[in-house]
């Protein structure tokens, strides 16, 4: 795995201790990956001994990339919120399987989506690759969970890709006691609604490629669901 510095150049705070961060490498290369990848953010140069975050924005022209770091008060977070603009950290990869077009045949496929928190942020990465593959007669369902409505992240890139296209839904589930501003917010956890996607793209279940990212109980549950539900193993990607 390639092993570089960067810089941090911004930083946002996408929802309550949840933040987005965009480098650039200081060598000046682009980071070349793939949507759905991951960085390694290592805790010593001298060391692979690091944290993995997805890569969470489509590739920059300007070859930058942004993660999606949650506070969790984890070594990880607690490096990458230390950083002030400017500051340079060292990263290896990228890497990782969690991606939309890995086989042959792979871009005829229907997708479903599953996330919880920030496991939405590999999904957020391929965003302009689902736009495209909705634009060429794909279906693409999103279920995507959070505790509590501003909990989900990129909302409105989801919410925009729905409006501009019929054939993308997105079910957006919340599992936290009910606030206001729930507009077109399911309740209950993703699971919950899992059934009823399936039901939806019951048409297409042996062309199926389904995408789980977020708390590993979630993904195995959701994988278990899957293979329940008649999906081969090879039509489901997760990272773990
Ligand atoms: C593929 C993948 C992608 C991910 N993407 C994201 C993402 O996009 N956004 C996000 O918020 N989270 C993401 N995560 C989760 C993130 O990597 C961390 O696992 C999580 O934030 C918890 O971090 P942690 O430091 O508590 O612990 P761990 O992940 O358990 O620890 C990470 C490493 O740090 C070492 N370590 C821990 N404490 C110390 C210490 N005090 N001194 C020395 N070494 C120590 C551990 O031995 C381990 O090697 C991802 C995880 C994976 C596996
Ligand atoms: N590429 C990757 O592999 C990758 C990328 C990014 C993030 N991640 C992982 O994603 C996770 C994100 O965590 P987070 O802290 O951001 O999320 P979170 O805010 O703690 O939880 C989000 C939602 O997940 C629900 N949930 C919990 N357990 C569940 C289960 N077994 N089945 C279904 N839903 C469940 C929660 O419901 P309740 O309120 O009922 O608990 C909540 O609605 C982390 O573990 C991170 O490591 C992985």
């Amino acid at each position: 795995m390639e092993r570089f510095d960067c810089r941090l150049l911004s930083r946002r705070t996408l929802s309550e201790g949840v933040r987005e961060l965009a480098f650039a490498r200081c060598d000046g290369q682009p980071l070349r990956f793939v949507p759905g990848q991951y960085v390694q953010v290592l805790f010593a140069a001298d060391s692979y001994q690091g944290c993995y975050y997805s890569l969470s924005a489509p590739p920059q022209a300007d070859g930058t990339f942004k993660l999606c770091v949650k506070d969790d008060d984890g070594l990880g977070a607690r490096t990458l919120f230390a950083l002030e603009l400017g500051d340079t950290l060292a990263f290896a990869g990228p890497d990782g399987q969690l991606v939309l077009d890995r086989e042959p045949g792979d871009a005829q496929r229907d997708v479903l989506l599953v996330a919880t928190g920030t496991g939405i942020a590999p999904f957020r990465a391929m965003s302009d690759q689902l736009d495209a593959r909705l634009s060429a007669g794909r279906r693409v369902q999103l279920l995507y969970g959070a505790r509590q409505p501003v909990g989900l992240l990129y909302d409105d890139i989801w919410r925009e890709l729905a409006a501009r296209h019929e054939a993308f839904s997105y079910v957006a589930t919340v599992s936290g006691e009910a606030q206001a501003g729930q507009e077109g917010v399911r309740r209950g956890r993703v699971t919950a609604h899992l059934a009823a996607a399936l039901v939806a793209s019951e048409a297409a279940q042996g062309e199926l490629l389904a995408l789980l990212c977020g708390i590993p109980a979630m993904v195995s549950e959701v994988r278990a669901a899957l293979r329940d539900a008649g999906l081969d193993a090879a039509q489901i990607r997760t990272e773990y």
